[in-house]
């Protein structure tokens, strides 16, 4: 029978896709290496933070399939990248991150200035005759966005800012400028990286999957916006999960909830200390409380939240940056998480976590990056992450199987088919 959505769900997310995404997509060695190939080399992706490389002479690897780029401080601070390609006979020349002023190889001691500029190379009288400029080190763009710093390996690309089109716009009122990263981890996942960013871009999973939180925030009317490439939706927050929840929650048992929800992100739950010893009025929701509260709350912390309206405030605006980032995005700070493949099987991949917490205005000097680091695969990486993580390595063996149908989606869903779609685009070269 067919369902037909009411009306306004519908005008609040574009239409379910009518075509299945074939499950090959994330099996298949040949498909990944045509994303390699066709996306990987030519599109915009987060490499690392400004505060990565904060001074002259810092470097940052990133690492993407068989491609290793060095992002590095130049002398007259800016930023700089190149393929991490030894001119002599290819060795990588940095591994990891580090201070240096010069790029030396290892090997046989090669060596370039922080601008690429070929500076030195032992007994060079034994080679023949060739210029400084044809062994200069590849340059890679580098381009920055808030404390963002992205690459793109393919010379011709066009500018960062037009690629993310209008989120830095939409995303402004947050101050990303005023926010730092405090705790930084990551894990390798029994999950092709498709599957990896499916599951953050849609909340429909939530009442199976999180069941946990679905007494306050609302997984199943939620907005969904394409932007570009990239997309977005809005999970409120403060309410109810329309479908899911039948009856009034229990108050305090929802807010045991709440704080378990957030404790699992190393969240501070002050707030739910606060909402603790509140009540709700009949016909009153949860989010009638928070917006008050939270407004209160930040200013006291002296942050200044006015330019947030108070969907910005108590919701998730939840984005996708095209390919792999995904944020959770918060008035008090967002959870990163981007999403790496493995170079030799489409069946894992690498998933960075980073959080940020916006501080005070009074605050001059944002304090530095945690460092970061790297959880054994199967081990925890906070409650709610292990749920998905414990799911999407079921979801990647499915896949494999010959029976596996083909993904199915709904409006929920449907940010989902546009990755694909934009994957497409790469892929055959529109
Ligand atoms: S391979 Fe780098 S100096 Fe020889
Ligand atoms: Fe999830």
């Amino acid at each position: 029978m067919a369902v037909t959505e009411e009306p306004r769900a519908q005008a609040k997310r574009p239409p379910a896709p009518a075509k299945l995404i074939d499950p090959k997509r994330y099996t298949s060695p040949e498909f990944a290496r045509l994303e390699f190939e066709r996306l990987w080399s030519r599109t915009w992706q987060l490499a690392c933070l400004d505060a990565d490389v904060p001074n002259p002479g810092d470097f940052y690897e990133y690492v993407v399939g068989d491609w290793s780029i060095v992002i590095v401080r130049a002398l007259d601070g800016t930023l700089k990248a190149y393929h991490n390609v030894c001119g002599h006979r290819g060795r990588r020349i940095k591994t990891g991150c580090g201070n240096t002023n010069q790029l030396q190889c290892p090997y046989h001691l090669w060596t370039w200035d922080l601008d690429g500029r070929l500076a030195d190379v032992p007994e060079r009288q034994t080679y023949c005759e060739f210029a400084d400029e044809d062994a200069a080190l590849q340059p890679v763009l580098v381009d920055q966005w808030q404390h963002w710093v992205f690459v793109n390996m393919d010379p011709g690309a066009g500018p960062l800012m037009d690629f993310l089109g209008e989120l830095p716009e939409m995303l402004a009122p947050y101050r990303f400028d005023r926010q730092y990263k405090w705790s930084s981890r990551s894990t390798r996942v029994r999950g092709n990286w498709k599957a990896m960013a499916d599951a953050f871009n849609e909340a429909y999973h939530a009442r199976a999957i999180h069941p946990e939180s679905i007494t306050f925030i609302n997984y199943t009317d939620y907005e969904v916006r394409l932007l570009g490439d990239h997309s977005m939706m809005i999970i409120p927050f403060g309410m109810p999960d329309t479908e899911s929840v039948p009856t009034v929650p229990d108050y305090q048992e929802m807010m045991e909830a709440m704080a378990w929800s957030f404790a699992a992100f190393g969240e501070d739950t002050a707030l739910v200390d606060f909402l603790k010893m509140c009540h709700l009025e009949p016909g009153q929701q949860l989010r009638d409380l928070m917006v008050p509260l939270m407004r209160g709350g930040m200013a006291q912390s002296n942050i200044d939240v006015t330019e947030l309206d108070d969907s910005q405030l108590v919701d998730d605006w939840h984005f996708h940056f095209f390919p792999n980032v995904i944020i959770n995005n918060f008035s008090f700070g967002y959870w990163l998480f981007r999403f790496l493949p493995d170079v030799e099987d489409p069946n894992y991949s690498t998933v960075d976590m980073w959080y940020f917490h916006r501080v005070p205005d009074t605050l001059e000097t944002l304090p530095p990056s945690e460092p970061h680091g790297v959880i054994p695969e199967g081990e925890t990486c906070g409650a709610v992450m292990d749920q998905d993580l414990g799911n999407v390595p079921v979801q990647q063996a499915g896949m494999r199987s010959p029976a596996a149908p083909g993904a199915r989606l709904s409006s929920l869903e449907v940010r989902i088919a546009h990755m694909h779609d934009v994957i497409d685009r790469y892929l055959t070269g529109d």
